[in-house]
Parts: C-alpha cells; structure tokens; sequence
C-alpha cells in the first residue's frame, strides 16, 4: 500500500445541477469518485475560479495606521533582541485574506523594521530584491556590500538581490523605516537562496558618511560614469534623496500651473525611481514611486494587473480601494490588489497628499500580462 491510499484525497467533486455543467446523474458521480481517487479535478468544475473574465484577486483591501505599527515596533524594541538567527526587528504586515502569512500581497512582502541606538542588523544577503523607505527619523547607516548609506527621511534606498548588507543605528534614539521586499514572489515560485554574513563590519564600514559611494558615483541626472558602461539588472544606486524627489514633484505641479503638459492628471504629480543603467524600474520585480496629489484634486481611477503597496508619506486624504474608503495620514500603509479600482483625493486644507507606492509591475510586464484600465477624475 503507498501513502496515497492511506491518505484521504484532497480532491472533493460535487455535481450540481447548473449552467454549463454535466446533468448529475449516478454515472457522473462514480466518475467524480474516480477522479477524486486518482487526484484529478475536471476543469468544467473550476473555470470561474481558474479563469475569470478578469482579475479576481483573493487578497483584499487592507489599511494598517502607522501609529499602532510603531507603538507595537516599540514594544518590539524593548522586549526583543536584534542578532543572528532572527537576523532583523521586522515585523510584516499580515494581509488577512492571504492566511495569516507574513504577506501584504501575493507577491510583496512590506514590514516596519526597528532599530534601537548602537544597535546593529547582522550581514547577510538573499536573492530576494529589497529596498527601505524611511517615512521618520534618521541615525541609521544600511551597509551594502561594505558601502555605508545614510537613511533619512523622505530617502528610498533600493538594493537588488544577493548584495551583502547590514544596518547600523549610530544614533541616541531608536528609528523605524519600512522594509519592502518580493519575498511572496521568491516564496511561491520557490526561488530564494539566503547566505549568513560576518559577524560584524569592520571599522572602516562603522563610518557615517553625508553621501555613500554608490551617490558620488552615480546620483547626477543625466550623468553616467563612463568607467561603468553596461546594463546592471538593479540600481547601482544606494540611495534617492528626500530634496530631489520633492523637487521633481513641486516642478510638476508649477509646470502644470504654466499650463505645460507635466502631471498624470490635474493636481496628480508622480515620479518612478529608476535605474540609471537602463531607465527601468530599480529592481527586476518592484516599482516605486511617489505621487503628490495637490490640496483638494482626486487621482483618476486606475485598475491594474499586479498588486500594489501604499505609505502615505505626508498629508491627509481619502483613498478608495474597490469597495473600501479610508480616511489617511502619515505612515498609514494600505494594499491594492489586482484589478481593484484605487483612487486618492488630498484633503482640502492639506498642501499635498504624498504617497509612496511600490508594486509588483515590473514581473507582470516582462511576461507581456500588465494591463491598466484607466476612469476619468
Ligand atoms: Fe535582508
């Protein structure tokens, strides 16, 4: 006897009585045992799951307030330590249609980390594409591949896969920044590799640099050393700085007061990080960009193929996912789902709503599967 027989098949075949399906009848249940038995399911069971006549994600809309993220991250500093073995104080935040793992899409994972003063994040290096995105406070260097990057707010700082790296709170008081990685995708399709680093940087990376390398070499616009010729899979840059994408936003909107073609919609400026080897998105399987929505204007509607991830970066407003609507202030988080309508409207009163945002686009497009169905305002 194998195991198979023991084990009570997982496959459970219902006739019904239904459009577009088989009249019950004693013959099509003994055929239904018969598949049953033999680990079959017929595909005119399970069309309308399997092939809707469009996206139907089983992962809903989400919000989490930043203020109880922080709040638990806090207690999560005083009660936990941060070494080898748990590697980070990353606490993942758990979308509740996707079972209780750690996973705010089908494939993005996005997670408040906490670091308290002297504290340091162990090395190591994963095939997983991550990046950090500080929405408060500063007095963390992240150690990438033994060049030290400031972290401050309003900064992004990308970093592709399989690049060493380490974290290092050089400052008097704790800080939190969002982690967001592609940890869901790697999960599913079972592709991760991970690999412990040293026990501690040396005394030249324990430096706190203004600028790392990686911006002295490559954050000029337009600008590309010509010792570096070639594409690169991910950004050779560490870190986009809080005063230039401010800058790109507040131009857009001026240039569209000038009655130039410069925004996605009226009052809606937006900008994409992007790797400066190719112009392409920053990491093979993640976009990001932040969007400033001017005092009282409402973002078109968009529905996309892919899932995305939303902080509110600064100001207050509504957003409408599908069939949810929050009210959002700074450092509140919420998910999109594929195919589910979103749109963002800036309080009136407020300068701007900015939101940073991160999806898994850049996967859908390579295979030729990215869709997006855009409404008026
Ligand atoms: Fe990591």
């Amino acid at each position: 006897m194998n195991v198979i027989d023991t084990v009570p098949s997982p496959v459970h075949l219902t006739a019904e009585a239904a459009p577009g399906q088989p009249e019950p009848t004693p013959a099509l249940e003994q055929l239904y045992r018969g598949f049953e038995q033999e680990m079959l399911v017929p595909l005119w069971t399970q069309i309308g799951d399997l092939m809707p006549l469009h996206p139907k994600s089983k992962a809903g809309a989400h919000l989490w307030r930043w203020d109880r993220l922080v709040q638990l991250a806090e207690e999560a500093g005083r009660i936990v330590p941060v070494g080898r073995g748990g590697e980070r104080r990353a606490i993942a935040l758990a979308n509740p249609t996707l079972g209780g793992r750690p996973f705010a899409t089908p494939t993005l994972w996005a997670a408040i980390q906490y670091l308290m003063p002297g504290e340091d994040a162990p090395e190591h290096r994963h095939s997983q594409h991550a990046f950090r995105f500080v929405v408060e406070g500063e007095g963390v260097w992240t150690v990438v591949n033994g060049d030290s990057v400031r972290m401050s707010r309003g900064d992004f700082l990308p970093q592709g896969g399989w690049n060493w790296h380490a974290h290092r709170n050089a400052a008097s008081k704790p800080m939190a920044w969002i982690d967001g990685l592609d940890i869901p995708f790697a999960y599913y399709t079972e592709s991760q590799f991970f690999e412990f680093g040293r026990e501690s940087l040396s005394a030249a990376e324990r430096i706190q640099p203004e600028y790392s390398r990686s911006e002295r070499l490559w954050a000029y616009p337009g600008l590309r050393p010509v010792s570096q010729p070639g594409e690169q899979p991910a950004t050779p840059l560490l870190a986009y700085r809080w005063v230039d994408t401010d800058r790109a936003l507040n131009e857009q909107l001026a240039l569209e007061a000038e009655g130039c073609a410069a925004t996605l919609s009226p009052g809606h400026a937006a900008v994409r990080y992007t790797n400066p080897t190719n112009g392409r998105d920053v990491l093979p399987t993640i976009r990001t960009e932040m969007h400033r929505v001017r005092s009282g204007a409402r973002t078109q509607t968009r529905r996309e193929v892919g899932s995305s991830v939303f902080q509110v970066f600064d100001g207050q407003g509504t957003v409408t996912v599908g069939d949810r609507q929050w009210q959002v202030r700074r450092g509140d988080m919420f998910v999109v789902p594929s195919w589910q309508a979103f749109s963002a409207q800036c309080d009136a009163g407020q300068a701007s709503l900015d939101l940073f945002r991160f999806s898994d686009t850049p996967i859908f497009e390579a295979v030729h599967a990215y869709r997006v169905q855009i409404d008026a305002a």
